[in-house]
């Protein structure tokens, strides 16, 4: 009489399914903690200390160096126009044209503020290259920020020409506040009054 079949129906049944206790394996637990430690010294170990492209590569002493509060025309180049220009300022060529040794960076400082205020949209040729894209208007920043972004591409990556003040924003805004249009390329920044 031990025939399964022949029992009451509640003694018929298997017992419910148990998820019972089971832990990682310890040895997953010695695998996840050394994943741990070499991101760590991957992240901050010797071999990124110092690396810029980990981060921002700047040390301390630089950033002492800056005044607090100052706009720093070096950041607003990277975040702001090293993505056509490019970090070197030497553009794309063909598309983006080079910041580096062309006159309309080095030369006129207030014929600078105006490609900056308002933008440009026409054929222009920089250093013997024709270019015919859409440079976008920056006139949303302040006179201190488009003043620290032109002394900035004036004085790098060999560029040596004088320092924009903020003045000179200011008085290059007022006097074509009312154009919304960008420049018609360079034949137009040429005869600019
Ligand atoms: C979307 C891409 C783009 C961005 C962002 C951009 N530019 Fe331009 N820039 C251009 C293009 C394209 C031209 C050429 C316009 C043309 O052909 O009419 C140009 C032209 C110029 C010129 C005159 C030509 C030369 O190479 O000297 C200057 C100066 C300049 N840009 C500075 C800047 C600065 C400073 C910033 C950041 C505030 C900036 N640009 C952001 C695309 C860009």
């Amino acid at each position: 009489m031990t025939d399964r079949s022949r029992k009451q129906p509640r003694q018929r049944e298997y017992d419910d399914p148990d998820e019972s206790n089971r832990p990682l394996p310890w040895l997953f637990g010695v695998f996840a903690a050394g994943m741990v430690v070499w991101g760590g010294v991957y992240i901050m170990g010797p071999s990124a200390r110092g690396n810029p492209s980990f981060g921002d590569g700047r040390t301390l002493a630089a950033l002492e160096a800056a005044p607090a509060g100052v706009v720093d025309g070096a950041q607003l180049f990277t975040g702001k126009c090293a993505g056509c220009h490019q970090a070197t300022g030497q553009g794309v060529a063909g598309v983006f044209p080079p910041l580096v040794a062309s006159d309309w960076v080095t030369g006129s400082d207030a014929r600078l503020v105006q490609i900056l205020l308002h933008g440009v949209q026409g054929p222009m040729d920089v250093n013997g290259v024709t270019y015919n894209g859409l440079m976008p208007a920056w006139k949303s920043l302040s006179d201190e920020e488009i003043a620290a972004i032109s002394t900035y591409i004036r004085s790098n990556w060999g560029n040596a020409a004088s320092a924009v003040s903020a003045e000179l924003i200011a008085t290059e805004r007022t006097r074509t506040a009312d154009r919304t249009a960008s420049w018609n390329g360079g034949a137009e920044l040429e005869s600019m009054p």
